[in-house]
C-alpha cells in the first residue's frame, strides 16, 4: 500500500507554533508528491493544511496534525486530521459561513478548506477542543 518513497502510512506532527505550520506544510507536499496527485491537488491540500494548523495554533491553542495514507481498491487518497484541546466553535453554521471570522482572519479558512477537498468532517466540543478532517483521493 505505501509508496515506496514513504516508511510509513500515518503519523503525526505537534502544531505549537508557526515554524510548526510549515513543517506540516512540507509533509503534506511530500505525501501528496508520493501519493503522486497532481499539482493543482496537491496544492489544493497544502493549501487546506494550512488554513486548519493556522486554526489548530491560533483558536486552538495548538494541537496535532494526524495524516494517513488511505486506499481503496485502486483509488490512494490523503486524510489529515487537525486536532486541539481548546475551547472548540461554540456555532458551526457561522465558523462555516464565508468571512466570519472571531479574530481578525479573513473568515475564509473553514468554508475554503471544505471546499479544496472531497470529505470534510468538523467535530467540536465547547470547552473539549476541535477536530477538523478532511480527504483528497487521487
Ligand atoms: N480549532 C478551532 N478552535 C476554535 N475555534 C475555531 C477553530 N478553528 C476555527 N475556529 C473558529 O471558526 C472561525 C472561522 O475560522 P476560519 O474560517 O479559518 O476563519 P479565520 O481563521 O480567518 O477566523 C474562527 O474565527 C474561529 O472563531
Ligand atoms: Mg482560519
Amino acid at each position: 500500500m505505501n509508496p515506496t518513497t514513504l516508511e510509513a502510512d500515518s503519523g503525526e506532527m505537534a502544531i505549537r507554533n508557526e515554524a510548526d505550520i510549515v513543517l506540516a506544510r512540507q509533509q503534506v507536499r511530500r505525501l501528496t508528491q508520493a501519493l503522486k496527485f497532481s499539482l493543482v491537488d496537491q496544492t489544493k491540500m497544502i493549501t487546506a493544511a494550512s488554513e486548519l494548523s493556522r486554526n489548530t495554533l491560533i483558536y486552538g491553542g495548538g494541537g496535532e496534525m494526524v495524516w494517513k495514507l488511505l486506499q481503496q481498491g485502486v483509488r490512494s487518497g490523503l486524510q489529515l486530521a487537525f486536532v486541539d484541546q481548546g475551547p472548540g466553535i461554540p456555532d458551526l453554521d457561522l465558523a462555516l459561513k464565508d468571512g466570519w471570522t472571531s479574530g481578525n482572519g479573513m473568515g475564509m479558512g473553514l468554508s475554503g478548506s471544505k471546499r479544496l477537498v472531497n470529505d470534510f468532517q468538523l467535530e467540536t466540543e465547547p470547552g473539549k477542543g476541535t477536530r477538523v478532517t478532511i480527504t483528497r483521493w487521487k
